[in-house]
Parts: C-alpha cells; sequence; structure tokens
C-alpha cells in the first residue's frame, strides 16, 4: 500500500534562508573554539537598557508579581497605550488615540500584523532595495508580489521618484517604507516623501512606515508621516521598543493606525500571541511615563555618534576605494565594497564568510538585504567601543590586502 509522505509547506520552504542566520551561526562557532571576534553584524543596541528605569521595573515586579504577569487586552495594556499617544504627540504634535494604538511583540510582529491585514496572495508591495532582509521572507510567506524601486547610494540611499511614481498602480496594496533605514541609514527625503503621499493617495495603497529608528538620529530628525493629514486613513506606523529603550530580548512594539485596520490586526494578533509579553509592557510604560526614555537617550546617542564617527573615519582611513556615506541616524554604514571585491573576484556573501572565519571580523554581505546591496557591507557600528570599531576595520582592509596579494 503506497503510503503519502508527510510534508513541510511549499510556503516556508520555498524561502531561502538568509546569510545573516548563517553568519550569526558562524560567529558562535568562532566564539565557543575560542575567537575573540570583531563583531558589527548585530542589529543590537550599543549600551545595556537605563540601570534606573529596570531597578523601577523591578520594584514594582516584586510588590505585584502576578498583577505584572497576568494576560491583559490582546490590544495591550490601556496604560502603556495612553503613555505612547503622549509620547507621540509630544514628538509629533500630532495626537493618536491609544484606541487606534496596538501592542505587539517587537516591531517584527507589527510588521507580520500590518501586512497581514492588508496584503492579500498576488496583491503587489512596493519595497525599497536594499532594505530590512525580514521583509523578503515575510512579504514572500504572505504571498505578496514584491514590486521594487531601487535606492542607490548616489541619491544618497533615497529611492527615484520617477520609480515610485511608475510601480504603484491599483494593484498595489501597500507600500512599505522605512525611515531612519537599515541597512541604509538615510533619512528619508521630503521629494520622495511627498512622492509616495501622492500615489498612495490617488490610488488608495497602504502606506506602512517602519519608523524602529525614529529616536536614533544625530542629525536632522525623523520624518513624521503622521503630519500628513492626507494619510489619515491610510497610514500604519510601525514600531520597535528594541532600539531607543534599548530591550530587544523583552519583545516590544506598537502599531497605530485607522479603526478599521486596528480592529482587524488585533483580532490577528488574538490567535497569533493573545498578548504582547506582560512584563515588557509594565516596563515599557515605566520608562516612558518616569521619564527614563529621554535620559537613556541622550546618553546613548552621544556614545553612538562617538561610534559613528570612529567607524566612518576608519573606513575613510583604511578603505579609500569604499565609497561609505555618514549616517545621519540609525546603526549601520553601508560601504560600497564593489571596488575591492570586483578586484579580489569574491561577491559580497563569500568574502563576509571567509572574512569571519579567517580573521574573525564579522559583517553582513549588502546582499542579504537584496539585489541592491549587492557587493555592499553592512557595519553596525554601535555595538562596540571606538578603538575596537576601529581595529576591526583596519583588520578588514589588511584582509582584503592580504588576499589581493595570493
Ligand atoms: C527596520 C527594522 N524594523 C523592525 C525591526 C524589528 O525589531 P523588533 O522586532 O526587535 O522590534 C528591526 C530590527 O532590527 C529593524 O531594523
Amino acid at each position: 500500500m503506497a503510503s503519502r509522505m508527510r510534508r513541510l509547506s511549499r510556503r516556508i520552504v520555498t524561502i531561502p534562508r538568509s546569510p545573516h542566520r548563517v553568519l550569526v551561526a558562524l560567529v558562535e562557532e568562532l566564539r565557543r573554539k575560542g575567537v575573540d571576534v570583531y563583531n558589527y553584524t548585530a542589529g543590537q543596541p550599543g549600551l545595556p537598557p537605563s540601570e534606573k528605569a529596570l531597578r523601577y521595573f523591578f520594584e514594582k515586579f516584586m510588590e505585584d508579581p502576578f498583577g505584572h504577569s497576568r494576560y491583559v487586552a490582546t490590544q495591550g495594556l490601556w496604560e502603556l497605550r495612553e503613555e505612547i499617544s503622549r509620547d507621540l504627540e509630544k514628538y509629533s504634535g500630532v495626537r493618536v488615540d491609544p484606541r487606534n494604538i496596538v501592542i505587539t511583540s517587537g516591531g517584527a510582529e507589527g510588521l507580520l500584523l500590518a501586512l497581514g491585514t492588508v496584503v492579500e496572495p498576488g496583491d503587489e508591495v512596493l519595497v525599497f532595495d536594499p532594505c530590512y532582509s525580514l521583509y523578503w521572507g515575510l512579504l514572500r510567506y504572505l504571498g505578496a508580489k514584491i514590486v521594487t524601486c531601487r535606492q542607490d547610494i548616489e541619491r544618497g540611499f533615497q529611492p527615484d521618484p520617477e520609480c515610485i511614481k511608475e510601480k504603484v498602480s491599483d494593484r498595489t496594496a501597500a507600500i512599505l517604507l522605512t525611515s531612519p533605514d537599515n541597512p541604509t541609514s538615510r533619512i528619508v527625503s521630503r521629494e520622495v516623501v511627498e512622492t509616495i503621499i501622492d500615489v498612495a493617495v490617488k490610488h488608495k495603497v497602504w502606506v506602512v512606515y517602519d519608523e524602529a529608528y525614529k529616536h536614533i538620529v544625530y542629525e536632522g530628525e525623523h520624518v513624521w508621516l503622521l503630519r500628513y493629514p492626507e494619510l489619515q486613513d491610510l497610514l500604519i506606523g510601525v514600531n520597535s521598543f528594541s532600539k531607543d529603550l534599548a530591550i530587544p530580548g523583552f519583545r516590544l512594539g506598537y502599531l497605530y493606525g485607522p479603526s478599521d485596520f486596528i480592529e482587524q490586526a488585533v483580532k490577528m494578533k488574538g490567535f497569533l500571541s493573545i498578548t504582547s509579553p506582560v512584563p515588557a509592557q509594565f516596563l515599557a510604560l515605566y520608562y516612558l511615563r518616569e521619564g527614563f526614555k529621554e535620559e537613556y537617550l541622550r546618553y546613548a546617542l552621544e556614545v553612538y555618534r562617538r561610534r559613528r564617527d570612529a567607524a566612518y573615519n576608519a573606513f575613510r582611513k583604511y578603505l579609500p576605494e569604499a565609497h561609505v556615506l555618514k549616517p545621519t541616524a540609525s546603526m549601520y554604514l553601508f560601504p560600497d565594497m564593489r571596488p575591492y571585491l570586483e578586484r579580489l573576484g569574491v561577491d559580497d556573501v563569500q568574502f563576509t564568510y571567509d572574512l569571519a572565519k579567517e580573521v574573525g571580523v564579522a559583517m553582513l554581505p549588502g546582499s542579504a538585504f537584496g539585489e541592491g546591496g549587492k557587493g555592499y557591507l553592512r557595519v553596525t557600528f554601535v555595538t562596540q567601543p571606538e578603538d575596537r570599531l576601529v581595529r576591526g576595520i583596519e583588520l578588514l582592509a589588511e584582509y582584503i590586502e592580504r588576499r589581493a596579494r595570493r
């Protein structure tokens, strides 16, 4: 009797494994072997969370452990949503009703809820290539047809407005925009924002706006799409507490958007995760309510800025042929390494594997973020002190020189 084979869903099996995961595993393996790895791969904050916030939280937690670890409403703790509403108003000048906010398990779940709520299989979604690596897998999983506009270093990583006008049509369900960006760190320009608004309004397209790095800004300021009333019914903000509160492991973020969207997103969250980690919701509440957030950010941004300068200057000094922009926000340098990689005859993925194995310097290949990232490296500048940041970049340059002579 022919027996049926057990099987895994093609929807997930056909999605390729990201080189990001391969490198993270490689770094772990090297560390286990005792190698002192210069690690530039992580999207981690560079400093531990506010000690004051943690102490306050643990005291409150111990006063009422059950109150801090019970189930709360799927949409999230009301007091936290009120605090987020105040926080958004303080920075953007625009009030978002707490009823239009959903607490999520990180920005990652926020993206799933946002895109899962507005995209049907076969719908087009516009992304800007290169983009945050998670988008590719998630959109494929949802059966979206991914449409892209490039963001090239020659344009300061701003997408071409003409491309946006060309690619958005009545077939488009959503435009997925990130600012400040990962991996390019650019803050979106006014020209691009205005183009996105025009086409979104014209074709009734959702703008899913990933603001994970909204507070990690060194020069200039975050672009608040909330300020554009034309987008009121089309804007979904995806936010994270991983970077600005430095609590990525607590898994917390939030969404805001119009009421009909929120209702469906909450329904989806109900069967996905019931509610987001409740102790984390209280920690975020205290962080915001007691003013620990501002204090922490002032301190962290000063340190990050110095680290950015050190890493940027090291690239200019040791790798003068790499085209690199000085980031005004976010946590990453994204140098164009093609002059070197072409000379070595190696692609960025293989190069990063070799670099990690041979010299213990781990950086992410640009192609992990899309075709547009080919030949680039993503270099996190916030997670190491200046001397180590600079030394690792020097080691990268020495490795390239040695390899060229082989
Ligand atoms: C652009 C962007 N969005 C969302 C996230 C997800 O963050 P989390 O799920 O930790 O909130 C990240 C994390 O690196 C990111 O870079």
